[in-house]
């Protein structure tokens, strides 16, 4: 049960004129796809970047993170975390999204993982979680 996963945090640009709408195109197609690969994680979005975390088993993570890469509904892809680690922080999420969802319990999940981040990963994660559009 508390086999090592991959979890890989990465930021990166929507393209211009993104709106919530397709925002939740991203998370249907993702839910569905993640549930048959086993990965679960969060979604943030602020109305300008995405930050997003993948955990799963180190092949559906780099399958997943390979074909997201190739999506042109963002750009600018910077990987801030790539590693293995004990158990998982979202494993009952095919993909958590805090915006729609009344599920409070994020936040603090959020600081399990960002327990050993730097100071730049922080202010990505508490920038996204104050939900401020810009
Ligand atoms: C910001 C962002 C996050 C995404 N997250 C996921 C994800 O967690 N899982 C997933 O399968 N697809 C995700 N996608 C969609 C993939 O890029 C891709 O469209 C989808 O997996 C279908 O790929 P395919 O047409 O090659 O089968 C995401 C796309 C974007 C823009």
């Amino acid at each position: 049960m508390n086999e090592p996963h991959r979890r890989l945090i990465y930021s990166s640009r929507s393209i211009d004129g993104t709106t919530l709408a397709d925002v939740d195109s991203i998370l249907i197609e993702s839910r569905m796809r993640n549930g048959l690969d086993g990965i679960t994680g969060l979604l943030l979005w602020d109305g300008r970047s995405f930050m997003q975390i993948l955990e799963g088993s180190s092949d559906a993570v780099q399958n997943a993170f390979d074909r997201i890469s190739e999506d042109e509904r963002h750009s600018g892809m910077i990987v801030h975390q790539d590693g293995l680690h004990l158990g998982r922080v979202f494993g009952e999420w095919t993909m958590a999204y805090p915006s729609n969802s009344r599920d409070d319990t994020i936040p603090g999940k959020v600081a399990v993982i960002l327990r050993n981040a730097t100071v730049e990963m922080r202010d990505l994660f508490s920038r996204h979680l104050a939900g401020r559009l810009r």
